[in-house]
C-alpha cells in the first residue's frame, strides 16, 4: 500500500489535534502539526495582533511540508485548520474536515479560552462550512470526507476515520447543516452574530 497524506482540519478547537494525534498513533505515521511547524522552523511572517495568531508564511510553509512528506516513508498526518492552503494538492490522499454543533463548540472554544469577538467569528466560520468550502475549493470532491464530531469521542471520530481509509465507510459531503438545525431550534440569532 503506499503511502497516505492525510489532513485534518476543521474550525479552530473542533478537536483536530486529539484526532489526529490518536489518529497518528494507530497508524504509526509521521505527524505534523502546522502551527508548531511554522513557529519551531521560523516559517512566519510576523504577528497579526488583532487576532492574537501568528502569520504563516505559506510559500516556506508549503516547500518544507513537501520535503517532508517526500522524505518520508510512512502515512504523514497534516493537522491544521489551513492545510489545504499549504499542502500541495497532488500529495493528498484525504482531507478530514472535522465538523461540530456549534453549541458544543461553544464549549469546547470557552475551554480553549475564547470569548467575545474571536469565538463569534469562529462559529461563525463553522456555521458557514468555511473550512469545507476552502477545501473544496482546492481539493474537489472525492477526497474530500466530512466527519460530524458532535457528541462523539476521540477514539469514535478515529475509528470513523480509519473505517474510511480502509474503505469500510463512505468519504462524504453535505452531513451536516447547522443553519439549519440552529434555525429550527431558535438558536440562529444567539450564534450567528458576525
Ligand atoms: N471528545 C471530546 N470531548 C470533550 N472535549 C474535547 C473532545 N475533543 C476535544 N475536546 C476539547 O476541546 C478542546 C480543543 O481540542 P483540540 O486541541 O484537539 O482542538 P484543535 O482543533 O486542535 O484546536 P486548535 O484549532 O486550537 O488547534 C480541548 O480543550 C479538548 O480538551
Ligand atoms: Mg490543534
Amino acid at each position: 500500500m503506499s503511502k497516505h497524506v492525510i489532513l485534518i482540519t476543521g474550525t479552530p478547537c473542533v478537536g483536530k489535534t486529539s484526532v489526529a494525534r490518536l489518529l497518528t498513533s494507530k497508524l504509526k505515521a509521521f505527524y505534523v502539526n502546522l502551527t508548531d511547524l511554522a513557529t519551531n522552523e521560523h516559517l512566519i511572517l510576523g504577528k497579526d495582533k488583532e487576532r492574537d495568531s501568528i502569520i504563516v508564511d505559506e510559500k516556506r510553509i508549503r516547500r518544507r511540508i513537501q520535503e517532508l512528506i517526500m522524505q518520508c516513508d510512512r502515512d504523514v498526518i497534516i493537522d491544521g485548520h489551513y492545510a489545504v492552503g499549504v499542502v500541495p494538492k497532488q500529495l493528498v490522499t484525504y482531507v478530514f474536515v472535522l465538523r461540530c454543533d456549534p453549541v458544543e463548540l461553544r464549549n469546547f472554544m470557552e475551554k480553549c479560552g475564547f470569548y467575545g469577538h474571536k469565538l463569534w467569528e469562529n462559529l461563525a466560520s463553522e456555521i458557514l462550512d468555511v473550512c469545507l468550502v476552502d477545501a473544496l475549493n482546492v481539493n474537489g470532491e472525492g477526497r474530500i470526507c466530512e466527519i460530524d464530531r458532535t457528541r462523539k469521542s476521540t477514539e469514535e471520530v478515529a475509528k470513523e476515520i480509519l473505517g474510511i481509509l480502509n474503505d469500510k465507510e463512505k468519504c462524504r459531503v453535505g452531513v451536516v447543516d447547522w443553519l439549519n438545525k440552529l434555525e429550527n431550534e431558535g438558536l440562529l440569532e444567539e450564534y450567528l452574530r458576525i
